[in-house]
């Protein structure tokens, strides 16, 4: 079982990979959503889920083409269709193994909004399990705090007021969002 985790962790890493603009994305977001879930008060058996997910929250991107995965300009209704199925291709890679049972729900809800509006079950509020609600607030910061094909890193500052604004929106879990601010201050200040 272990050997399969490994080798899904790599293979998480391999698919980061193609795209050269998230390197280094999988270990910063781990290191982000573990001390989150610290700080929120989650038990040792939801840190280690965090963990794993920031490796293979993105896994089902495997089923996505580099034309869709890497295009630079803006989607069609059907690349974004493509695109937005890999929560569900990487839940169901992850299936057989039960030990990553914690992590499932993670991978397949980690595109999920607070009000309903994201993907890939539309689910609200607290159904949204709180490592999810996690690994979508440092998913998003990480991705708003680094470089993209389409523009330059925001600064960390930038990037904070701009989630702050979306969790107002009723997208992500404002606790969970306010707790991020103190980590992240704190993580970019060492
Ligand atoms: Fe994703």
């Amino acid at each position: 079982m272990e050997h399969a985790e490994a080798v899904l962790c790599a293979l998480g890493r391999s698919i980061e990979a193609r795209d050269p603009y998230t390197q280094g994305h999988c270990e910063r977001l781990a290191d982000y959503a573990v001390a989150l879930g610290r700080v929120l008060g989650l038990p040792e058996e939801d840190l280690s889920a965090l963990r794993r997910g920031a490796y293979l929250h993105d896994l089902g991107n495997v089923a996505v083409p580099d034309a869709i995965l890497l295009k630079t300009g803006p989607l069609t209704p059907e690349e974004r269709g493509v695109m937005q199925r890999h929560p569900v291709i990487g839940e169901e890679i992850c299936r057989p193994l039960r030990s990553l049972q914690a992590v499932w729900p993670i991978i397949r809800h980690h595109h999920e909004r607070r009000d309903g509006s994201g993907y890939s079950d539309g689910l609200q509020g607290e159904a949204i399990l709180v490592t999810a609600r996690i690994l979508q607030v440092v998913d998003i910061f990480d991705a708003l705090a680094t470089d993209r094909p389409y523009r330059q890193a925001l600064p960390r500052t930038v990037a904070l007021a701009a989630i702050g604004a979306e969790a107002r929106q009723g997208w992500w879990d404002p606790q969970v969002v306010r707790a991020f601010r103190a980590v992240a201050n704190d993580m970019g200040s060492r």
